[in-house]
């Protein structure tokens, strides 16, 4: 793959991990309905100004593939969406039926790829990540593409116990080499395979992939793009942006706790305890960041499954103002997970292609705002980390002006 090309008339390949998941589910065919002007693009901020002035690639030029564990198929998972939570609609699926097989079709099926705690197989990471490498290359190659998208969208997993050897490439390949699954999660095999074909990988999930050294020191010898982790749609967002009015208001918060309720696949994932400890870390360390101090603070997710994919937040804000005098906030937030989430995918995928035809690399700090805990940066106010796009976009649009004046005069 190269990256010579310079205008979006070509198609940019985005192969997902967790392919048949919820998210990815609702997001593929969200993009076809769109396309079919079925649905709005609401929700997607790549179709608002500034950034609707950059040069994106359109929806129609994306081409999805990718990878799940599960024997299914995309078509059998929009029906249970349309079924259990109703956010796809019968008109969308009866049109978009051709499609969705038509993209099923680039979907691998690996059960060996499921992270060890649910899989009794024993595994040679050496050959999964080959097999990872040949599946993404296939993709490529077979649908003509100069660049692709790797999008980790797969199941929460334990934590990883991170140690010396992450930190650099020479003994994480050893790591792989000598079959230290405790050591490598599916996900980080993912991000290392997608970076050895030189893609770009975006960690939508809690795990860990890209945060490693090891794998951003490969990114940069590589010049590829990154951005990452755990994308931010629901309670942390509203966190993110409630925070810094308190700060900014010198109203001191004495408590925030949070309850999270969900009854989706990843709510049920989630459940596990050893699944849940990265998100509820990436969810609580984002008040001490905006207040500069770190208030009682409690958040919890339960799995309650009659709520399907409808996520329900309650959270209990207790704050002091003048002559110490202790009020509370509370909110209620009910939201459906991968609707809120798919147009972010969308978003990013646009900025993503946008950023490697302007051959920039390394992590994407422009995006920090999608994310709960974004790499390489403590900014975590939401209105700051929208201010980083903002300014972005800005800085591309002013080069592009100046360039077409100076081909004007
Ligand atoms: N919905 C949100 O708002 C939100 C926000 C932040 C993060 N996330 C994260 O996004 C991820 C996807 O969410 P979802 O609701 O679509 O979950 P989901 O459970 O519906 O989908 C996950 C998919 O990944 C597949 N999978 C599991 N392990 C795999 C592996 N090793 N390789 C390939 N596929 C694998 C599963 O079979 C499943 O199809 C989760 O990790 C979730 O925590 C979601």
């Amino acid at each position: 793959m190269n990256s010579s090309i310079l205008s979006y008339e070509r198609n940019v390949g985005v192969w997902v991990i967790g392919a048949l998941g919820d998210i990815t589910t609702t997001l593929i065919c969200g993009k076809l309905a769109i396309q079919h002007q079925l649905a709005s693009s609401t929700g997607m901020i790549s179709e608002t100004h500034p950034f609707n002035e950059l040069d994106l690639i359109p929806l129609s030029s994306i081409v999805f593939g990718g990878i799940d564990i599960k024997h299914s198929c995309l078509s059998e998972q929009a029906e249970h969406l349309y079924r259990d939570s109703r956010t796809i609609s019968r008109e969308t699926l009866d049109t978009i039926g051709d499609d969705l097989d038509q993209i099923n079709d680039q979907i691998s099926i690996v059960p060996e790829l499921a992270c060890k705690e649910n899989s009794s197989v024993k595994r040679s990471l050496s050959s999964l990540t080959t097999k990872i490498r040949t599946l993404i290359r296939t993709f490529a190659d077979s649908n003509n593409l100069n660049h692709v998208i790797v999008i980790n969208l797969s199941s929460a997993e334990p934590k990883v116990n991170l140690s010396q050897a992450h930190d650099s490439i020479e003994r994480f390949a050893a790591l792989i080499e000598n079959n230290e699954t405790d050591l490598i999660t599916p996900s980080i095999l993912y991000a290392y395979a997608a970076f050895m074909e030189n893609c770009s990988f975006i960690e939508f999930t809690p795990n860990t992939s890209v945060e490693l050294p090891a794998l951003q020191d490969l990114a940069k010898k590589r010049k590829l793009l990154y951005a990452g982790s755990d994308g931010k749609t629901g309670e942390t967002l509203l966190k993110t942006a409630l925070a810094p009015m308190f700060a900014n208001r010198n109203l001191k918060v004495l408590s925030w706790e949070g309850t999270n309720m969900l009854g989706n696949n990843d709510g049920k994932t989630l459940d596990i305890p050893a699944n849940k400890q990265k998100k509820l870390e990436n969810k609580g360390n984002v008040l001490h960041d905006i207040l500069g101090y770190e208030p009682h603070s409690g958040v919890s997710i339960n799995y309650v499954p009659s709520l399907g994919d409808w996520k329900t937040a309650w959270d209990l804000i207790h704050f002091e103002g003048f002559l110490n005098v202790k009020m509370s906030m509370q909110f209620t937030w009910q939201g459906c997970d991968s609707i809120l989430a798919a147009p972010l995918i969308l978003d990013m995928i646009r900025f993503n292609d946008f950023a490697w035809r302007n051959k920039e690399f390394g992590v994407m700090h422009q995006l920090s705002s999608f994310f709960k805990n974004p790499i390489s940066t403590r900014v975590m106010a939401f209105e700051a980390q929208f201010e980083l796009l903002r300014s972005y976009a800005e800085k591309h649009l002013a080069s592009k002006q100046s360039k077409n004046n100076i081909a004007n005069t």
